[in-house]
């Protein structure tokens, strides 16, 4: 990780090696924190945060999903999210806006304690640096929508993830794929799925997985690009008979994906769909595409 200068924390900008939890924070015990993560990209009128507004509601989603109070509103963390960067002089970044339940009780009620905010940024390069990943079916599945509120971006959901990409660390596979309890197709462990068959795209709908900003945007730049999408459950062997296939997440932007269990889809990756929505997805992300300049909140 790469430091920068200041991390901004419960309302004001500390520096970065200051930015300090105690032990006893309820979060850190229990998982009961939420985060997002957002990109800023350099584009030629500055650096620019990639759909500021979408993530900083969720993060208020996510807040509320475990009735934790967040002083502050979308607007406010709008603001401190382009000030940091501002003030840490950076070009490109991720953000990690965070919350959790602090120091003061323990137990697992935590309506007493108090609530930490952190906004941190740093350089971050490319999450799956692969034209393409070989991905392993997980042999967790991804968390059950009845067992807490699964499209919150909660800390303690995020054990179930790393526990898939400890699976295929060190293996011959990129990336892990969750499947839902019903054995269909899910998610990544942080990043949303999609297959291609002629041109015609498909996802897992909302209510098994997170539904990414990334996925949102993109499905909204297939379309305008004249492919069809649809939102349907999917098997794995309609996803290993795909054409092709792409994860989509702010960290692994879209991601061809070449192999599901050691099964080559149809054509090799990076095919020529995914190559497109690729080049289309990072052309609005960097600015190059007026069309998409609403995604983009400028720093300056
Ligand atoms: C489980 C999971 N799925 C999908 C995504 C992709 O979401 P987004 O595109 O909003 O980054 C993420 C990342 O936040 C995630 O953690």
């Amino acid at each position: 990780m790469e430091p920068t200068t200041w991390i901004w924390m419960n309302g004001t900008f500390v520096p970065w090696q200051d930015a300090k939890v105690h032990v006893l924070t309820h979060g850190l015990h229990y998982g009961s924190s939420i985060f997002e993560g957002l990109r800023a990209y350099k584009t030629a009128r500055g650096p620019a945060i990639f759909r500021l507004r979408e993530h900083m509601e969720r993060f208020l989603y996510s807040a509320a999903a475990i009735k934790m109070v967040i002083p502050y509103t979308v607007d406010d963390l709008c603001r401190i999210s382009c000030e940091l960067i501002k003030r840490n002089k950076v070009e490109a970044c991720y953000i990690r806006p965070h919350a959790t339940f602090g120091y003061g009780v323990m137990g697992l009620n935590p309506a007493t304690a108090p609530v930490d905010v952190t906004i941190a940024c740093w350089p971050w390069g490319a999450y799956l640096p692969h034209d393409s990943v070989d991905v392993k079916i997980s042999r967790y599945i991804r968390i059950h929508p009845r067992s807490t509120i699964a499209d919150a971006k909660v800390g303690g959901h995020y054990v179930n993830s790393i526990m898939a990409v400890q699976e295929v660390h060190g293996t011959k596979y990129h990336e892990a794929l969750f499947l839902d309890y019903e054995g269909n197709i899910a998610e990544g462990p942080g990043a949303n799925f999609f297959i291609i068959k002629g041109k015609n795209l498909s996802t897992p709908p909302p209510g098994m997985i997170l539904p990414g900003i990334t996925r949102a945007s993109v499905i909204e730049i297939a379309r305008n690009l004249g492919f069809s999408v649809t939102e349907k459950t999917l098997s794995v062997q309609e996803a290993m008979d795909a054409d092709e296939a792409f994860f989509t997440g702010t960290a692994a932007e879209l991601a061809p994906v070449g192999s599901i269990d050691d099964r080559p889809l149809q054509v090799p990756a990076p095919g020529p769909h995914t190559q497109t929505l690729k080049a289309a997805y990072l052309d609005a992300a960097y600015g190059r595409d007026p069309q998409y300049h609403k995604f983009l909140t400028l720093i300056s």
